[in-house]
């Protein structure tokens, strides 16, 4: 089977991460994001993904050549970005399948435990234009909002709504018949959400959902991105991608973690980063070259490329971009992100919940 990835996205909620690498990009457990993602491609059959590239389109083919994860890899750039629909109708100039095979779509920023093959199945069995995967969260309204009917049959699509009538989402997994992905104009802006999806219910084609509730999540926003690598570290989500077993952390081969650190809750450790003595480290992404000096603490955070924390700081839910410096004393909380290079001096910044 042959399948389109989209990502072309900026990662906008994510800066200043995605300032020099694209999401899918981004080193998720110790390998690029997308290596998960390829590795679960295969494993459910597929052999050939066109990749729908646009933002720092160059850095996917620098990262992954022609084949990976024993997947032949095919990139198509758009010039300017033309949303998920254009992109497919774009990217699919590439694939070489029949009219009536399916090809799979993924959103380029997804984790997913789901079974692809019996998703395939639904889509088949049903003869459908399009079978999308489906789940459930607390909050539908960031997500599409896909009620279905007791066959299964997609009755709407309501794009982040701020009324969802179901918390059933589409989970950025779809099967489309070839011939479907035909019917989207040839190089317009066009969002598969907002417009194919709907028209394509409206026409009274059949759309399908594949409802299945396993492992999933969307590391679009920074919470979910150190999440995502945690449960991986973690073993909650199997990756054939993942370089070491499941564990409490996972130590790069030139990682340096001092027996007296305390390193845990599914902390990648990158190339070349330290952990010094004393330090405690939690639920974390150190990416290459990170430091974390003695008797700091570092929770739910996420340290880019050579960022720096010193003795005694405590950052917790906090991502300091590439090269970013805390001073010793610091103590950093609830979300905040500091751009790359920026350097706090000693004591800067204190959070206090006293009044
Ligand atoms: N090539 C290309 N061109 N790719 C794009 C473009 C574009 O213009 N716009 C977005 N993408 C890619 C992104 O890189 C990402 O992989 C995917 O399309 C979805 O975009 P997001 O920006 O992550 O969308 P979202 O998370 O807000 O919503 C989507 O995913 C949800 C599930 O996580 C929608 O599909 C929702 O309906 C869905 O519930
Ligand atoms: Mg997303």
């Amino acid at each position: 089977m042959e399948a389109i990835l989209l990502v072309g996205g900026q990662g906008s909620r994510l800066r200043p991460l995605t300032i020099s690498t694209p999401k899918p990009l981004l080193p998720t457990a110790g390998v690029a994001f997308l290596a998960h993602q390829l590795a679960r491609a295969r494993a459910a059959g597929v052999e050939r993904i066109v990749f729908a590239t646009s933002y720092r389109a160059e850095m996917f083919e620098a990262a992954f050549g022609s084949h990976a994860h024993g997947v032949e890899l095919v990139y198509v750039s758009e010039d300017e970005p033309l949303g998920t629909g254009g992109a497919i109708r774009n990217a699919s100039r590439e694939l070489t399948c029949g009219p009536d095979e399916p090809v799979l779509i993924l959103n380029g920023d997804i984790l997913s435990g789901h079974d692809v093959r019996s998703q395939v199945k639904v889509h088949e069995e049903a003869g459908a234009a399009v079978t999308l995967h489906l789940t459930t969260v607390d909050d539908p309204s960031r997500f599409g909002c896909v009620p279905t009917d007791g066959a299964g049959r997609v009755t709407a699509f309501l794009e982040k709504t701020s009324h969802p009538v179901t918390n059933q989402i589409n989970a950025g997994c779809y099967v489309f018949r070839r011939s479907a992905i035909d019917t989207i104009a040839e190089g317009e802006v066009v969002s598969v959400e907002r417009e194919t999806f709907p028209s394509l219910i409206a026409s009274g084609s059949v759309v399908m959902g594949h409802v299945e509730a396993g492992y999933w999540l969307d590391v679009g926003t920074p919470e979910a991105f150190v999440r995502g690598s945690c449960d991986l570290v973690l073993g909650r989500l199997e990756s054939a991608a993942m370089p070491g077993d499941p564990g409490e952390r996972l130590a790069l081969d030139g990682s340096r973690v001092s027996p007296g650190a305390v390193v845990r809750g599914g902390t990648a450790v990158g190339r070349g980063a330290t952990v010094e003595a004393g330090a405690t480290v939690i639920g974390s992404v150190l990416l290459d070259d990170a430091f974390v000096a003695e008797g700091a603490t570092v929770r739910d955070s996420v340290l880019s490329r050579g960022a720096r924390v010193g003795p005694g700081a405590v950052l917790d839910g906090v991502i300091l971009g590439d090269g970013a410096v805390v001073g010793p004393g610091n103590e950093l909380r609830g979300g905040l992100r500091v751009w790359p290079g920026i350097e706090l001096p000693p004591t800067a910044v204190r959070f206090s919940t006293d009044t």
